[in-house]
């Protein structure tokens, strides 16, 4: 069940980067490309390090974790290369009036 929250203003997010946000008790790594917004789980499928301290390729529409090199579709959190074999939490969003809302559960 949809259940959107308000996550971050869109002005506060790094253009053609990561940014980590810290709510609810969960970290997230939101993705920025102009308009258009990512929002994957913080937390790495292979070891416990941030994705939000990773590089983005925006031609690939990936994240890359810095610990390993593992890389991450921002579409549906599948790593690309190895050495993560699991996925990350890709979450729906929605934008009004230049805020990002994340459906996270209750
Ligand atoms: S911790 Fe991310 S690839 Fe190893």
């Amino acid at each position: 069940m949809e259940n959107f929250k308000e996550l971050i203003e869109l002005n506060m997010l790094t253009n053609d980067g990561v940014t980590k946000v810290d709510r609810w008790g969960h970290c997230f790594a939101v993705v920025r490309f102009d308009e258009d917004i990512y929002i994957l789980d913080d937390r790495c499928s292979h070891q416990d390090y941030s994705l939000s301290l990773g590089e983005v390729d925006r031609d690939e529409m990936t994240l890359e974790c810095f610990k390993h090199g593992s890389t991450f579709s921002l579409i549906d959190g599948q790593p690309t290369c190895l050495p993560a074999r699991n996925p990350v939490k890709v979450y729906e969003l929605k934008i009004e009036n230049e805020v990002v809302y994340i459906n996270f559960g209750d």
